[in-house]
């Protein structure tokens, strides 16, 4: 049996994320009985609301898995039973109080230890204080308190390292679990055991055969109704210091001793303090302006009304990086991160090195880029891994053409995936700290890119504007150009 509770207090409970990722997670983790036996779960905001307005509000939310449907209603009803709601304000120690009075009706039900999990799905400037008000007034008496936190970590060095300084006036390392949910994606789990369960990958994986890495997230859409936030944050951190950062350092990263959480986060702060400062010229910024096709108008990032009209803020950046160690001196890896583009993926694309003294580059006339392996993991849309090799057309004569090894998901796996907060929720109820990001993994990251953040704004750099839905800016090409680089997403063969 399971003798502990868990209570699950979602802070900022009718926010975005809590009805569009949290509780749509928490359910689908209850469907699948990987929720502890006795759990109940509480939304915390400011706003009046009864425990029926509230499971009203998560029920429009939940979904059932495709392949799941049988009982979905019933159990939807039954995890329902279990959400309650409490109004109060985020600094207000008293509200927090009352709440761990309630919380405490719960668990004595149980009679057991009673575990505590905060989700703070709130804006970052109440986060110290709405931590403060949980840990001082509704802090687990007898089993552990942990509290979830999402981006924005601060938007620089110092302002992050003032936050994390902050929580830790009430919080220990070992309660503080930062939210990358690139991490819970299924793909990204998959890095290393692609890399450390597989023979023919590990040995690859060096300066010796990898020409260039690259690190592609682009989206169909733009920043609608999230520009307050966006502005004062752009895209290089909303998302290369964090989601394309984090996949390069478990990319690169050397064999950890273990699985441990400790030990894997150790390989990759070693990844980011061994990266090379960033130059300002070794980073293009974009941002993408409104656009008429097909007698649709698409608008610009400015439009936005709580865009400021003369913003430079990017909404699209590429960047090249270097990794000043043994295994990967001199291999440019390269990001690419962009809004209101023409497609929606996230991947990583590896490319090899030519094949020295090729025997069917000699005459054939065939473009030397095309004998080039690339290998592709797609971490969205469309699950895939796939080895681009050049293979003989089959008939008499010998010619090549360029084939892909494939490992189409939803063609291998008849099963849904499961979305990457239920991994992470499940992870912080479990204590699994593996997929979270350390309080020195944060300070490197920043390191890495503060000063150029800095030049960039300071020198006020006018981004290159491209079309809403467009491919981005071609100065991308011309600093992937200049590392030797051709981006791999453009091609058509795929
Ligand atoms: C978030 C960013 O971290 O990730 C958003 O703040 C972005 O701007 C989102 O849209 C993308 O996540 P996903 O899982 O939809 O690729």
């Amino acid at each position: 049996g399971d003798d502990s509770t868990v209570c699950i207090t979602i802070v900022g409970a009718s926010g975005d994320l809590a009805k569009k990722k949290i509780f749509p997670a928490l359910f689908a983790l209850y469907y699948e009985d990987c929720l502890p036996e006795h759990f109940t779960i509480f939304g915390y905001a400011r706003s009046k609301m009864t425990d029926a307005e509230l499971r009203d509000m998560v029920s429009r939310t939940l979904t059932c898995r495709i392949d799941k449907r049988e009982n979905c209603g019933e159990k939807m009803d039954q995890f329902l039973k279990r959400c309650f709601y409490h109004s109060g304000n985020y600094d207000s120690e008293e509200n927090f109080t009352q709440l761990d009075g309630k919380l405490k009706e719960h668990e004595i039900l149980a009679g057991r230890i009673s575990n505590r999990l905060f989700y703070l799905s709130i804006p970052p400037n109440i986060f110290v204080d709405a931590v403060k008000c949980a840990s001082r007034s509704a802090s687990s008496a007898n089993g552990w308190t942990r509290v979830i936190f999402e981006k924005p970590f601060g938007r620089d060095s110092d302002s992050s390292a003032a936050l994390t300084r902050s929580l830790k006036q009430y919080l220990e390392e070992d309660q503080i679990f930062r939210i990358d949910h690139y991490l819970g994606k299924e793909l990204v789990e998959n890095l290393s055991v692609l890399r450390f369960s597989n023979l023919i990958f590990e040995p690859l994986w060096s300066r010796k055969y990898i020409r260039n890495v690259q690190l592609i997230f682009s989206e169909d859409f733009g920043t609608e109704g999230r520009g307050g936030y966006f502005d004062h944050y752009g895209i290089i951190r909303d998302i290369m210091q964090n989601h394309l950062l984090q996949i390069l350092a478990l990319f690169a990263m050397e064999t950890p001793v273990s699985l441990d959480a400790e030990d894997i986060r150790n390989e990759k702060v070693k990844v980011l303090r061994s990266m090379r400062p960033i130059h300002v010229d070794d980073v293009v910024v974009g941002q993408y302006k409104g656009h008429t096709r097909g007698g649709q108008s698409y608008p610009g990032y400015t439009d936005d009304k709580t865009v400021p009209e003369d913003s430079l803020t990017p909404t699209f950046a590429a960047a090249a990086l270097f990794i000043d160690n043994a295994r990967w001196d001199g291999v440019p890896f390269l990001m690419k991160a962009g809004k209101a583009l023409h497609d929606r993926r996230a991947e990583i694309r590896v490319q090899f090195r030519h094949v020295p003294g090729n025997l069917y580059n000699r005459n054939s006339g065939t473009d030397a880029d095309r004998a080039t392996n690339e290998l592709v993991i797609r971490v969205q849309p469309d699950e895939a891994i796939y080895l681009k090799i050049n293979n003989k057309v089959p008939g008499l004569g010998m010619r090549l053409d360029r084939s892909n090894l494939n490992l189409l998901y939803k063609a291998r796996y008849a099963k849904e995936i499961p979305d990457a907060y239920e991994r992470l929720v499940l992870d912080a109820i479990e204590g699994e700290r593996r997929l979270f990001i350390r309080s020195d993994e944060l300070d490197a990251a920043w390191s890495l890119f503060t000063p150029v953040l800095k030049e960039i704004e300071e020198k006020k750099v006018i981004p290159e504007y491209y079309p809403y839905g467009s491919r981005g800016p071609v100065g991308a090409h011309y600093l992937a150009a200049r590392h030797n680089v051709k981006w791999g997403d453009v091609g058509v063969d795929e």
